[in-house]
C-alpha cells in the first residue's frame, strides 16, 4: 500500500519523520514543517496520533511512499535500533526530494564518565543495549553509511552542556534500563557512589550524539553526473 503524502496544503516544507515514536520530535517541528511520522510500533503510532500528529505504522526499511514525496526526511535514535542502518538512509533518500537528516544518534562507546571508579557503568549500559539488538556506536559510523547511500553529508557531534538536576534527570530511563540486567548489591553500589559524586558536584557524564545533513543532488544535476 502506498500512503498518501502530502498533508493539506499550507505552503511549508513537508517532511517525514522515519521512527518518529511518540511524536515528541514531531511536536517541535510541526510550527514550520508539515510533518508526518511512521513508525514500527503500533502503540508509539497511537501516542503520536494521540498528540495531535499523522502518523502510521510502517517499516523504516520499506517506506510506504513514493520517490521524493517529502522536502525532509529526517530520523532521530531510530539507527541504532535497525539491522541494516544503510538500508534505511537509503530508503529515507527515495522518498525525500531534498533533504536527508539524520537528527541524534549516540555514541555509547564514547562515553565520558567521571570519577573513573563510575567507568564501569558505561560496560553496564552497553552490554545492556547490546543485548537489546541495538548498537551502541552508531553514532561515528554515521558519515559512512551516509557516503554509502551516495549522500555528501555533513556531519558532526552536538554541543552537551549539564547541570546536577539535569544529570539526575537524563539518568534515570538508564538506571532504569540497568536495574534487572546488572541489579542486586553491585548496582546498589555503584548508585550510591553516583549519587556522591552528584552531590559534591564532581558527576561528569558525556554521551556524544552525532548528527549527518545531506542534500540529495538535484535531478538536473543527477542527469548531468550522468552524461
Ligand atoms: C528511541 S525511539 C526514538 C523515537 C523518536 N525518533 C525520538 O527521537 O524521540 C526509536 C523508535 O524507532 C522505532 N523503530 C525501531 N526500529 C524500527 C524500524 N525498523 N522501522 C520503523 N520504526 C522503528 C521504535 O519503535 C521506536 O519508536
Amino acid at each position: 500500500m502506498v500512503l498518501d503524502e502530502r498533508p493539506p496544503g499550507s505552503g511549508r516544507p513537508t517532511a517525514l519523520d522515519v521512527g518518529c515514536g511518540p511524536g515528541l520530535v514531531m511536536e517541535l517541528l510541526s510550527s514550520c514543517l508539515d510533518v508526518q511520522g511512521i513508525d514500527a510500533d503500533p502503540e508509539a503510532v497511537r501516542a503520536s496520533n494521540a498528540r495531535g500528529h499523522r502518523a502510521s505504522v510502517a517499516r523504516a526499511e520499506e517506506l510506504p511512499f513514493k520517490d521524493r514525496s517529502f522536502d525532509i526526511v529526517y530520523c532521530s535514535y531510530l539507527l541504532l535500533w535497525v539491522d541494516d542502518p544503510a538500508q534505511v538512509v537509503g530508503e529515507m533518500a527515495r522518498v525525500a526530494r531534498d533533504w536527508v537528516i539524520c537528527l541524534a544518534e549516540p555514541d555509547h562507546l564514547g562515553r565520558i564518565t567521571f570519577p573513573p571508579e563510575l567507568g564501569v557503568l558505561d560496560e553496564m549500559l552497553v552490554g545492556s543495549l547490546r543485548r537489546q539488538g541495538a548498537d551502541p556506536m552508531i553514532g561515528r559510523k554515521l558519515p559512512g553509511i551516509f557516503a554509502r547511500c551516495g549522500l555528501e553529508a555533513i556531519s558532526g557531534v552536538h554541543a552537551s552542556m549539564w547541570s546536577s538536576e539535569r544529570m539526575r534527570e537524563e539518568s534515570e530511563a538508564e538506571w532504569r534500563s540497568l536495574t534487572g540486567s546488572a541489579g542486586g548489591p553491585e548496582l546498589a553500589d555503584i548508585r550510591m557512589r553516583w549519587d556522591e559524586a552528584l552531590s559534591a558536584g564532581s558527576l561528569v557524564q558525556h554521551n556524544p550524539v552525532f548528527y549527518s545533513i545531506a542534500r540529495k543532488p538535484q535531478y538536473g544535476q543527477e542527469r548531468l553526473e550522468q552524461v
